[in-house]
């Protein structure tokens, strides 16, 4: 594996360079680490959010085959995955990737509402990113905290007992974020959650 991971560290196609971080690969290492030789598939997903995380929140087909050559497995494996788990994002998505839950207890609790709300606020359809490309707001099905409707999800980050005032407390402290000088290990999950 060792031999394989040193010959993919770095993967060039189309004039563009993908490189994870060296703290990355550690990671991506350690992950493959824990598999018996020949089934370091079973790191794929892990590796993809990695992959999502250090490639600026979206996956494209040049990271794919990047991650196929680091997991020595046909880049139709990763594809399959990918576009599998809504988790994975193909196109590119705003800094803020804001998924709230339009499934019946959350609904019943006022979600309809908030998913209303959050359309007026932020000025986008569902699937849409603002011009700022700041948010991308999707709807999608439970994200398995029913007890507390109505829920969102803002990359890792959960948001319980939504309402139009803690939506716009979120919206407006992920802005202030935003625009805060980043360090260099400053990373696209740590960018979606709300500072304590
Ligand atoms: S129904 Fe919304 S979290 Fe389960």
């Amino acid at each position: 594996m060792s031999e394989n991971y040193n010959k993919h560290k770095i993967y060039e196609r189309n004039g563009k360079t993908y490189a994870f971080s060296d703290t990355s690969l550690q990671r991506i290492k350690e992950i493959i680490g824990r598999y018996p030789e020949a089934k370091q598939k079973s790191a794929l997903i892990p590796v993809l959010h990695i992959a999502q995380e250090e490639f600026g929140g979206s996956l494209n087909a040049d990271i794919m085959d990047y991650i196929a050559g680091l997991l020595n497995i046909k880049p139709i494996e990763v594809y399959e995955v990918a576009t599998f788990y809504t988790q994975f994002y193909l196109d590119k998505v705003g800094k803020f990737m804001i998924e709230i839950c339009q499934t019946g207890p959350c609904l019943s609790c006022g979600g309809d509402d908030m998913i209303d709300y959050l359309k007026e606020k932020l000025g986008i359809d569902v699937g849409e990113t603002t011009a700022d490309g700041l948010f991308t707001f999707k709807t999608v099905e439970c994200l398995g905290a029913c007890g507390y409707a109505p829920v969102m999800q803002v990359n890792t980050c959960f948001h319980q007992n939504l309402t139009k005032e803690s939506i716009d407390n979120i919206i407006d402290l992920l802005r202030t974020q935003a625009n805060e000088p980043k360090s260099n290990d400053d990373k696209w999950v740590e960018k979606f959650c709300l500072k304590k």
